[in-house]
């Protein structure tokens, strides 16, 4: 039974506020949580409550968030079982009122929903993934480790905000983080025998400025291969472009030219002969339906097509994409849409419909590392949370270690399985 809940503001990666919450029951068990928070956002996610106080933290302030926490929903809640997920967030829900979570803050609600079930997988004595996941949990995703970063998330000229490697030949969750992390270490003595910069981006990879949006492509084959892999089969490549970033007036404006969607496609399909390209995230605008159908209908069955900003994890934007073949697989991220519930229930939507979901992070992160569970718990196959580097990102990619050595022999890495095009 909730007895008790705290909210507090802290820090994230980036060193901007964000909201941490802590639960606790009658039992003694005291659980945390903390809430992620995106740079390349989507027009259509639930609404991160900022204080707007430039005073503090330039605007950026979450006390507005924290009080919210203590003055409207505290008194609420206490009383629930913390295994009543459904029903606390669907008073969270109620006490908000609005269609995107602007009264409270998503930033609350979620903190408040993720310490919830934090709380009751810890009084029911059982690991995250498995309460979440139930006894057939088993699954360990294809990490999509994000080693060269660019568009919002670094200061370059490189357009495509992420290039992922997905070791989906390693046989093991631990030997896939391992190789990724040796094409990381092999991509920064690649960068440097090259005389390009070795900074990093918001999300832990490398960040140089660079000719042409390819040449990140190049750069990577040729660390997989410095590292002893096989581009294509060991490791191959996977992009969110966050295209809704260089999108206006119905034009994309893309290694400094301007370009149609019907053009961006041409591309992408270019890129996918030349490259084993797995999966592309936003590749067009988050309005931009008819392009996607278009890419969709003509890349889906050999390329993962995932809508981040498309989707914003809202499952009624997800039954549009589903209803007209806009894509095939949705970018899972609970601050998107802002509670533990509606997430599962997005994921289970997707899944239903026959597209596939990737959990994922935010640019902006913490410690917390729900998002590990939650994949193992879906049993979804894949996760991106940046690269295998910097604290905020490993500490994902280290809990999913934890859960294989707990799952022992009833693990099963995702691998070449997660993805049509390589599958044999
Ligand atoms: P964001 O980037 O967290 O800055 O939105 C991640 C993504 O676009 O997938
Ligand atoms: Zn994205």
């Amino acid at each position: 039974t909730i007895e008790a809940i705290v909210a507090r503001e802290i820090l994230d990666s980036r060193g901007n506020p964000t909201v941490e919450v802590e639960v606790g029951l009658d039992d003694g068990t005291i659980a945390r949580a903390a809430v992620p928070s995106g740079a390349s956002t989507g027009a259509f996610e639930a609404v991160e409550l900022r204080d707007g106080d430039t005073d503090r933290y330039l605007g950026k302030g979450v006390e507005k968030a924290v009080q919210n926490i203590e003055d409207r929903i505290v008194d609420q809640l206490i009383g629930y079982e913390a295994s009543e997920q459904r029903l606390i967030d669907q008073r969270m829900l109620d006490i908000d009122g609005s269609d995107n979570k602007g009264e409270l803050g998503a930033n609350a609600v979620l903190g408040v929903s993720l310490a919830v079930a934090k709380a009751a997988a810890s009084s029911a004595d059982l690991s995250l993934f498995r309460y979440l996941g139930g006894p057939n949990a088993h699954l360990l995703p294809v990490p999509m480790m994000n080693i060269l970063n660019g568009g919002a998330h670094a200061d370059t000229n490189v357009d495509v905000q992420e290039f992922m490697i997905a070791p989906i030949g390693a046989p093991t969750f631990r030997e896939a983080l391992r190789s990724g992390a040796e094409v990381y270490h092999a991509l920064k003595s690649v960068l440097k025998k090259k005389g390009l910069s070795t900074g990093l981006g918001d999300e832990g990879g490398f960040a140089p400025d660079l000719p042409t949006n390819a040449a990140a492509l190049d750069l990577i084959a040729e660390a997989v291969e410095k590292a002893g892999y096989r581009v294509g089969t060991d490791i191959v490549f996977a992009l969110d472009v966050a295209a809704t970033e260089f999108f206006a007036d119905g034009t994309y404006t893309f290694e400094g030219t301007a370009k149609t969607a019907d053009e961006m496609s041409a591309y992408y399909m270019k890129l996918a002969d030349d490259y084993p390209i797995v999966s592309i995230e936003d590749p067009l605008a988050e309005d931009d339906w008819s392009g996607w159908q278009g890419l969709t209908a003509s890349v889906g069955a050999r390329i993962q097509v995932v809508g981040d900003d498309l989707f914003v994890t809202n499952p009624q934007r997800i039954a549009r994409g589903v209803a007209e073949g806009a894509a095939n697989a949705v970018l899972v991220k609970v601050n998107q849409i802002g509670s533990l519930t509606e997430t599962l229930d997005a994921v289970d939507l997707a899944h239903r419909a026959g597209f596939r979901c990737m959990m994922s992070h935010r640019s902006g992160e913490t410690e917390d590392t729900t998002i590990a569970d939650l994949a193992v718990a879906t049993g979804c196959g894949q996760i991106k949370t940046g690269a295998p580097a910097r604290s905020d990102r490993v500490a994902k990619y280290n809990q999913l270690l934890r859960i294989e050595e707990e799952l022992g022999d009833a693990a099963r890495y995702a691998g070449v399985g997660a993805f049509p095009r390589y599958r044999s």
